[in-house]
C-alpha cells in the first residue's frame, strides 16, 4: 500500500513513493542521468561537503525567507525549473506545477518540451503570478523567434536559453525502457518525426540547434525585452563571457546530471565563480542561479551563502506531482519552507540578505 501524503517528511520521501507508483518508463525518463550517473549523484552529495558556521544571539523570532529573482518578489529562494514531459507523471501535466507555484508564490519555468501546450500553462496562472520560459533553440530561427515573441506577449518574465544540450545526453535507463508513449506526451517540438528507439529524451530533441554559439546572443537580445539567462553554464570563464555578452543571468547547472557525465555540481562551480566575480568587482553585473541536487533547505541556504540569487529544483516536484498530484507539490514546497525557516534560525539569520560566505565552511570542496 502507498504511504499517505502526511507520511512524506522530506523531498526524498516523495522520490521513494514515486518510484513505487510510477509507470516504469516514466520513472526511467524522470530519474535517469547521463552515462554512469556520476554527476547526477554528485549534484546532491556536493552539498554534503559544505558545513555551517552558525552565529549565536541574534534575534531570529521572525524569519523572512522572501527575496527577488529578476525583479520578481518570491516567498522563498527557489523556483520550479523546467522539466520536460509532465504528463508522463500525471495526466494533468505541468499545470499542476503552475498551481503549486502560485500557492507558494514561487516562479515556474515553463519547458519548451512541456506536455501541456505553452498556452495551457500560461492560462493556468492566476493574478500576477510570474512564469519564465526555458528555450531550446530551434535550427529554424523563425520558429524560435515566434516562440520568444509569443512568450513575451503572454507575459513571461525571463528567457532561459539552455546551453548545455547541443546533443541530448545518453540516459541509458531511459533508452532501455524504449519509450512508447512519447508521441502523446509531447506538444511543442515543432513537428519532427520521432525516433523512439533511443528513449524519450532523444526522441524529442532532434530540432535543437547544435551550431548555437556566442555570436548568436546579440540576436536573442535584439528580439526580446525579456531578461536573458543562459542555463547550463559550468565554468567561470563562461560567466565572464556571459557578462560581456550582456545577458542578465546564468544558471550554473549540469542539467540534473543528464548531459555531460563528470560535469561538476552547480554548487561547486558557484564556489569557483563568486570569489572571482567579487575580485573583479562584477558580482552585481549578473544574477547567478544554481540547480541540481537541491533536496533540503540547507542546500538552498548554502547556495545563498555562496552568492546565488536562487536555486532551481526539478525532480522533487515531478515526483511529488506523480505520486500525489497538487497536494504532493503543495506539501513538498511547504516542507521546504518549514525546513528553511528552522535552519535560518539555527544559523542565526532572520532574512536572506544576511546570508553570506562567512556562514559556510567550504574547505571540503575541491576548490581548496
Ligand atoms: C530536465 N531538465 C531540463 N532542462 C532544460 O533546460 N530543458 C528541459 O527540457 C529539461 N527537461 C528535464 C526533464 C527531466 C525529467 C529532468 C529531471 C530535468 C533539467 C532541469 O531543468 C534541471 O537542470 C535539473 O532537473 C536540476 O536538477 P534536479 O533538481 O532535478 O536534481
Amino acid at each position: 500500500t502507498m504511504p499517505i501524503l502526511e507520511q512524506c517528511f522530506n523531498l526524498m520521501d516523495f522520490e521513494a513513493v514515486a518510484k513505487r507508483v510510477m509507470k516504469k518508463s516514466a520513472w526511467a525518463y524522470y530519474s535517469s542521468g547521463a552515462d554512469d550517473e556520476i554527476t547526477m549523484r554528485e549534484n546532491h552529495s556536493a552539498y554534503h561537503k559544505i558545513w555551517f558556521r552558525p552565529r549565536i544571539l541574534h534575534n531570529v523570532e521572525k524569519v523572512d525567507l522572501s527575496t527577488t529573482m529578476l525583479g520578481t518578489k518570491v516567498d522563498i529562494p527557489f523556483y520550479v525549473t523546467a522539466t520536460a514531459l509532465g504528463k508522463l507523471g500525471n495526466p494533468e501535466g505541468e499545470v499542476i506545477l503552475t498551481r503549486g507555484a502560485k500557492k507558494h508564490n514561487v516562479i515556474q519555468m515553463i519547458p519548451t518540451l512541456a506536455s501541456c501546450s505553452f498556452d495551457e500553462i500560461v492560462d493556468a496562472k492566476e493574478g500576477d503570478q510570474v512564469q519564465w520560459l526555458q528555450l531550446y533553440v530551434n535550427k529554424d530561427r523563425a520558429i524560435t523567434k515566434r516562440i520568444i515573441e509569443h512568450a513575451e506577449k503572454r507575459g513571461c518574465k525571463g528567457l532561459f536559453i539552455t546551453v548545455d544540450a547541443p546533443q541530448l545526453g545518453r540516459r541509458e535507463k531511459d533508452m532501455r525502457s524504449k519509450f512508447s508513449d512519447v508521441g502523446s506526451s509531447i506538444q511543442n517540438t515543432g513537428g519532427d518525426n520521432v525516433d523512439r528507439s533511443q528513449g524519450a529524451a532523444r526522441a524529442i530533441s532532434s530540432f535543437i540547434d547544435p551550431a548555437l554559439q556566442w555570436s548568436d546572443i546579440p540576436w536573442f537580445l535584439s528580439v526580446t525585452k525579456m531578461p536573458i539567462i543562459l542555463k547550463g553554464v559550468q565554468r567561470v570563464e563562461d560567466v565572464l563571457l556571459a557578462i560581456s555578452a550582456g545577458v542578465h543571468g546564468v544558471v550554473l547547472s549540469n542539467h540534473g546530471g543528464r548531459q555531460l557525465d563528470f560535469a561538476r555540481s552547480g554548487i561547486e562551480v558557484l564556489a569557483e565563480v563568486m570569489p572571482e566575480l567579487r575580485r573583479l568587482g562584477l558580482q552585481d553585473k549578473i544574477e547567478i542561479y544554481v540547480d541540481g541536487g537541491v533536496r533540503r533547505a540547507t542546500d538552498i541556504i548554502k547556495a545563498m551563502c555562496l552568492g546565488a540569487k536562487g536555486v532551481g529544483i526539478g525532480r522533487p516536484f515531478l515526483y511529488a506531482m506523480s505520486a500525489y498530484g497538487l497536494p504532493g507539490v503543495d506539501r513538498a514546497m511547504q516542507l521546504l519552507k518549514d525546513e528553511m525557516e528552522m535552519n535560518m534560525r539555527l544559523i542565526g539569520c532572520s532574512s536572506i540578505d544576511q546570508l553570506g560566505p562567512e556562514f559556510v565552511d567550504t574547505r571540503g570542496l575541491s576548490m581548496h
